[in-house]
């Protein structure tokens, strides 16, 4: 019999082959990696670039994984306009900056803010033309005093890092408002669990999303918004032409990360205020700062400001030096050592050897940081796992001193 198998075409591996269709949905968020979205003809492309039309075009400018996550950010910041997905937390800053400020404009920040954000004001924002003053955010008459008729923006983070001061963040807001100057708020720390920032006067809002809302660890990702929506799409052109816009993968497990947020952050902080109970009754622990103690220094206003979520993060100093400080950083040997926060288990980090390294010892004392002190980012472990841990770690300190 004759085959006519040569007159076959082959089989077009090329072109995509359609899903099959399921009268049931699929229950966990879909991943569209795409690069590129096809119109049907040139007119739908008009109207989706003159904003007749909703739809994507090419996953620089945006895809449906950056919105999904940005959405439930946004739910949770009760934020006015949609928000804007970057490829990291400095994506987000740098974005925003990028996107709204010029040569000639001044900014004033906090003096203790995130290391890589004080990096970009002190050597790159210059190089363009823009200057930064920073103060000590505790108190808004330094801000007041720092205000310049060209001062545009005003960054806070209200809880410092590592040493958890609170800001004045209700003082700062009414004299960045008075001044007709932009509040910037980095929420990476606090999370809007604690803080809704836009309730608080806030005009921009940044997440590293990296930490606590993805919490695994395996994500680097950034979130802006705006209360305006005028400065939302200078933000969004800044951020798609300087290519600072996140993968649908990263933006697909941040989303899949933050279905987990709220219990994990409240775990994580029930635990953090047992343990820094805990560690405030050792013998050789001489300080611990945690904003839901009544012995924290700027209590009354983390009262006021955070309520019922002091948060996750406690820091601490144990007697001693480097030697005491290694011999409790192996002593803690399954807290992993690491620079980082917000992920769902335990870290600890040494700021005088990661975050203050680039200080001299003096501008460390300054701000109270020795080779004593430490910052734990309290994850969801057995909370009785993680006391014993710390307890032993202190008391392994202890023996060498
Ligand atoms: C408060 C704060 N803001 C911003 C960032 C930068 O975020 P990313 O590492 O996602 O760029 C960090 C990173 O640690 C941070 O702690």
């Amino acid at each position: 019999m004759a085959s006519n198998r040569s007159n076959q075409r082959p089989p077009n591996l090329v072109r995509r082959t359609p899903m099959p269709s399921s009268a049931s949905v699929a229950v966990g968020t879909p991943l569209q990696p795409a690069v590129v979205y096809a119109s049907p003809d040139a007119d739908a492309l008009d109207d989706q670039y003159e904003g007749r039309a909703s739809g994507y075009t090419y996953a620089r400018e945006g895809h449906p994984n950056a919105d999904v996550v940005a959405a439930k950010i946004d739910a949770l910041e009760a934020s006015p306009t949609p928000g804007i997905m970057l490829g990291s937390g400095m994506g987000a800053i740098s974005a925003v900056f990028l996107g709204l400020l010029k040569a000639g404009d001044h900014i004033v920040a906090g003096d203790q803010l995130y290391g890589r954000s004080l990096r970009l004001l002190t050597q790159d924002l210059p190089r363009f033309g823009i200057e930064c003053t920073f103060v000590d955010a505790g108190d808004a008459a330094n801000v007041a005093a720092a205000m310049r008729p060209e001062t545009k923006l005003v960054m806070v983070e209200v809880v410092s890092n590592p040493t958890l001061r609170i800001a004045d963040l209700d003082g700062i807001a009414a004299i960045t408002a008075h001044h007709q100057a932009l509040l910037m708020m980095d929420n990476t720390f606090t999370t809007p669990r604690a803080i809704r920032a836009y309730d608080h006067g806030a005009d921009i809002v940044i997440h590293s999303v990296t930490k606590l809302l993805a919490g695994h660890s395996d994500v680097t990702l950034g979130y802006a918004s705006v209360a305006d929506p005028g400065l939302r799409q200078p933000i969004v052109d800044a951020a798609v032409t300087w290519g600072l816009t996140p993968s649908p993968w990263d933006c697909w497990m941040a989303e899949r990360g933050m279905h987990s947020f709220d219990l994990r952050f409240d775990r994580a902080q029930q635990t953090a205020g047992q343990i820094a109970d805990r560690l405030a009754g050792l013998a050789g622990v001489e300080a611990v700062i945690y904003p839901g103690r009544a012995d924290h220094p700027d209590a009354e206003k983390a009262q006021a400001l955070l309520g019922q979520n002091p948060g996750n993060m406690v820091s601490f100093r144990i007697s001693g030096g480097r030697a005491q400080a290694n011999a409790f950083i192996r002593a803690a040997g399954e807290i992993p050592f690491a620079p980082t926060l917000g992920d769902i288990g335990t870290t600890l980090s040494h700021p005088a050897s990661s975050s203050h390294r680039g200080l001299t010892a003096a501008g460390r004392a300054e701000l109270g940081i020795d080779e004593g002190f430490f910052r734990l980012s309290v994850g969801i472990e057995d909370p009785d796992l993680l006391l014993s841990e710390l307890t032993a770690a202190v008391a392994a300190a202890q023996a060498t001193l």
